[in-house]
């Protein structure tokens, strides 16, 4: 180390200016790497550009700011954000933020004027503003992407309304339903997702500027003009409350850790079918990847991954609602560990929506192979039982007739189905010629149309309502 790189006790050299004021000596090297955020909240650039024009404007606005020194940082503004969107910025660790890092560009591009920016403001509304307006725009496309995905779901339901598979409880095979069924099943779950970011929206898109460092500012600022400008549906409340609370941030997180548990869900099931054992559906190879030992494999990579993800999307809310846990008001620089885990919350989302977006309604059914499952395994044993309750029987008494015959089946290897009426009749005097009727798939499924059930017919009708209540979802 060089004698300059080495300052001593009361160099300030490398002290921050915008806040070195009353300090005596440098931060420390480490100290300053280990404080910086700007890595990772330079991401923000462009909202905290926007945050700033408001800001000059509801100055100008409110006499507080000279309309030659709004027009110059505005100019500022914009030079600045084209610079960092060519590439062409140099951003310094030492001014430790996003925030520091463009106040500074600005007041060296325009002089003075940048030095009055900050008035009435601090870095602590400043950050939350940005946050919410980041986290807003980021919503907004997550809210895209999942509805590409949703009415990708819908068009496969459709499409296979009438497709016939096992349906398992504990992974055993169980009744007879229709893949669209299952389709709509998944469907669901994402709808509740998308509503759920939907909900969170009102609350991060409330704004904390005005706040200052906690308690307000003594400058006659007029609140309404920035929100206005910047689009927020209210106004913070309460400064203290505004400045440190990042639960908008946290429920986020948790909706995102609640959606990739669906996808993990829909994910597992991918892959669970894609094997040797099932062979339910075929991925097209764009989605999968190979083995560099074993020539003939086909690995399920993209619904694993996704699977995968699940982990990160819970440590990134718990690291969230750990940070926040016990602090005081108002702000904390705990507060600053937010953004890794928020925005790797965000890209996960990101990149899991648009995985299976473009995925699942390239998935190849086979409906050969879900037939022939669903025909093995007893799936309609549910079916007789109804049947012989409708010809007088009690559920419990029917209940067993079909047990009886069940393990008939089970000893000499026939399913329901394939025993002649004679055997059938066998267990119980009151199974007649039509019981072949409930016997089949296509009558197991048919029988169940109502709102909810499997029915080709039910999953038509669901689908149609599913098309206005996804229209419905979400809208800003
Ligand atoms: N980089 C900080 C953060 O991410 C900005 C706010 C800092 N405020 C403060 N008073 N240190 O939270």
């Amino acid at each position: 180390m060089t004698q300059s790189d080495s300052p001593s006790s009361n160099d300030k050299s490398d002290t921050n200016t915008l806040w070195g004021g009353r300090f005596s000596e440098s931060t420390d090297q480490f100290v300053q790497a280990f404080t910086a955020s700007v890595t990772f909240d330079k991401r923000m650039y462009r909202q905290d550009i926007a945050g700033s024009r408001a800001h000059a404007t509801m100055l100008m606005k409110s006499g507080v700011l000279s309309e030659a020194d709004c027009d110059s940082i505005h100019q500022g503004l914009n030079d600045i954000e084209k610079a960092i969107d060519a590439g062409d910025f140099e951003w310094s660790v030492a001014l430790e933020d996003v925030h520091m890092n463009i106040e500074s560009a600005l007041t060296q591009r325009i002089g003075d004027a940048g030095k009055r920016l900050h008035t009435g403001r601090s870095r602590n509304d400043q950050v939350a503003t940005d946050i919410r307006l980041y986290l807003r725009d980021a919503s907004d496309a997550a809210a895209a992407e999942y509805r590409r995905l949703l009415e990708g779901l819908l068009v496969l339901a459709e499409k296979h309304a009438d497709t016939i598979m096992p349906g398992f409880t504990h992974l055993q095979t169980a009744q007879p339903v229709t893949f669209g069924h299952h389709v709509m099943a998944w469907f669901e779950m994402l709808l509740r997702d998308l509503d759920r970011l939907s909900d969170t929206r009102k609350r991060i898109n409330s704004m904390p500027l005005g706040s200052a460092a906690l308690a307000g500012t003594s400058y006659p600022i007029q609140r309404e003009i920035t929100q206005e400008i910047l689009g927020f549906q209210s106004i913070c409340e309460n400064s203290l409350d505004a400045v440190s609370d990042r639960d908008f941030a946290i429920e986020f997180c948790s909706n995102t850790a609640i959606c990739l548990m669906h996808l993990s869900r829909i994910a597992e099931e991918l892959v669970l079918w894609m094997s040797a054992q099932f062979r339910f559906i075929e991925l097209p190879d764009r989605f999968c990847t190979g083995s560099s030992i074993m020539p003939q494999k086909k690995n399920p990579d993209v619904p694993e991954l996704v699977r995968g993800k699940t982990g990160r999307a819970n440590g990134n809310l718990i690291s969230m609602l750990t940070l926040m846990k016990s602090q005081p008001l108002a702000y904390n620089k705990d507060n600053q560990e937010d953004k890794e885990p928020l925005f790797d919350s965000v890209d996960t989302l990101m990149g899991c929506l648009r995985a299976f977006a473009d995925m699942l309604p390239a998935v190849e059914v086979r409906k050969e192979e879900m037939l022939t499952a669903a025909k093995s395994g007893f799936s309609t044993a549910t079916d007789l039982a109804d049947y012989l309750v409708r010809k007088g029987l009690a559920f419990r008494d029917a209940h067993e007739v079909v047990g009886a015959a069940v393990a008939h089946g089970v000893a000499n290897d026939l399913d329901l189905a394939d025993m002649s009426l004679e055997v059938l009749q066998g267990f119980s005097e009151d199974i007649t010629e039509d019981v072949f009727d409930v016997l089949t798939l296509e009558g197991s499924v048919s029988a169940r149309n109502h709102i909810g059930g499997t029915a080709p017919a039910a999953v038509k009708e669901a689908v149609s309502r599913a098309k206005a209540r996804l229209a419905a979802t979400y809208n800003v």
